[in-house]
């Protein structure tokens, strides 16, 4: 069972925050990585599901999933810094800095065969062994990653920070999704 975090004990008697948020995009990277998943093993899936599964995982792996890291690395890391912070705090807000740069490599190793599918699906055998080792090995970086943020990091920003720099993370969340002129905003950040 996954670590929920963010809301707790007596959490319904207040408004969702911006670390809820931060939890809800924890959910949905972990949905689009077992939609990732099941695209490696697709084999049976017709060829519009498997073309339509690629292009919803590379628009949110491109689109969506760096507005996370940017709250975190950006809007999350400099709120905590403000605070004195534990020395695992600190060390685990430079691991997940450093994670992110990882991911960065892992998506673009993808990002290829997820294209690839979504325009031509019957390529599917050509793709099938590089989708399923990304697979593979998005799902033991995000077991990593995700485990550290919820066990280390956001319990320590629900405990050290107020309500004025919740609003704070939670507008400049909320700036980083704004849609851009011109260009239409198809994937809900993070
Ligand atoms: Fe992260
Ligand atoms: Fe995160």
């Amino acid at each position: 069972m996954l670590l929920q975090i963010g809301r707790n004990k007596g959490a319904d008697a207040r408004p969702p925050d911006a670390l809820d948020e931060l939890a809800a995009c924890h959910a949905r990277i972990r949905s689009f990585t077992q939609l990732a998943a099941r695209l490696a093993d697709g084999s049976d899936a017709s060829p519009q599901a498997l073309a339509e599964a690629a292009a919803s995982v590379a628009r949110y792996y491109a689109v969506a999933l760096p507005k996370h890291a940017e709250d975190e690395d950006r809007s999350l890391a400099p709120a905590l810094r403000s605070a004195t912070l534990p020395d695992d705090v600190l060390a685990a807000i430079d691991v997940m800095r450093v994670e992110h740069d990882e991911l960065d490599a892992i998506v673009a190793a993808a990002m290829p065969a997820w294209n690839a599918l979504a325009s031509d699906p019957s390529s599917w055998p050509d793709h099938a062994g590089l989708l399923r080792e990304c697979a593979r090995t998005l799902g033991l970086f995000w077991d990593r990653h995700l485990g550290l943020e919820e066990r280390v990091i956001f319990p320590a920003a629900r405990k050290l920070l107020d309500t004025t720099a919740l609003e704070k993370l939670g507008r400049e969340m909320r700036a980083r999704r704004q849609p851009t002129v011109g260009i239409a905003q198809t994937t809900r950040g993070g």
